[in-house]
């Protein structure tokens, strides 16, 4: 079913990295296009994709609509940079990124791009300032946030990453353990790109959002919701 496939492990579940693809790992992946990506499995949305959910295996799919721009491999490395980075904040793991010509007899053939990752079983901050989804009971706005931002001042300086889409979309807190988890590498930028002096200016952010502008405002409406609600 896959015609032309190109793709790249970041790290597979058992540790190794590797850019060939096995007989065995083409027939999974024809198996999850197959059977992942449907309706029912559909476990979150964005403007430049859909997002799966592989229950049995724990992971999520990302797959991106044609609308998206970026290589679907460069949004992955960037998840793959800041992953297992802190004991406080959550990045999803990487598992493999796919750039793949979907043939089906009969049809017009189609692209897929796909990033496959660790899922978080949690809640974006959309979904929970819209009553969608709940908050735990024992949410510490001040420590959530204070971990954030530590975080971001971290990947800025010493990853040398900058998100550039930050939003509540893009913040997720994981059920299990509480803590922050950052999505959607997809607009997001190296330093090294830039020159010191752009840097100071802010040329970083010029296709984007401020990183740390944006976690002071969903901090804003946060609070807001906890007061309002009494939580
Ligand atoms: N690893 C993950 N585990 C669980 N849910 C996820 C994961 N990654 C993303 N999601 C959910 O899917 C949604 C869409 O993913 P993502 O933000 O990466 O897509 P996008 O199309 O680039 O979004 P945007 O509209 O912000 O550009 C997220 O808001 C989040 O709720
Ligand atoms: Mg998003």
């Amino acid at each position: 079913m896959f015609e032309k496939i190109n793709l790249k492990i970041y790290k597979t579940k058992n540790n190794i990295e590797s850019h060939q693809l096995i007989a065995e790992e083409l027939k999974y992946l024809e198996k999850i296009a197959e059977q992942i990506f449907k309706k029912e499995f559909k476990i979150g949305e964005g403007e430049y994709s859909h997002v799966y959910q592989d229950i049995l295996n724990n992971v999520c799919y990302k797959v991106a609509t044609h609308k998206a721009q970026r290589d679907i491999h460069e949004e992955a490395e960037f998840y793959s940079k800041l992953t297992n980075k802190s004991e406080k904040v959550i990045v999803p793991e990487p598992y493999f990124s796919l750039n793949a010509k979907v043939v089906k007899t009969g049809k017009m053939s189609t692209e897929r791009r796909v990033i496959a990752m660790q899922k978080i079983n949690g809640a974006n901050f959309n979904e929970i300032l819209k009553g969608e989804k709940e908050l735990p009971l024992n949410f510490n706005s001040e420590s959530f946030f204070k971990d954030l931002k530590d975080f971001f001042n971290f990947m800025h300086n010493e990853v040398g990453i900058y998100h550039c889409d930050f939003a509540d979309r893009n913040l997720m807190i994981d059920y299990d353990t509480g803590k922050p988890v950052i999505v959607d590498f997809g607009n997001s930028v190296y330093k090294s790109w830039f020159t010191i002096d752009e840097i100071k200016e802010g040329k970083q952010y010029s296709r984007g959002t401020n990183d740390l502008l944006e976690i002071e405002k969903i901090e804003q409406v946060v609070q807001l919701y906890l007061t309002r609600f009494n939580k």
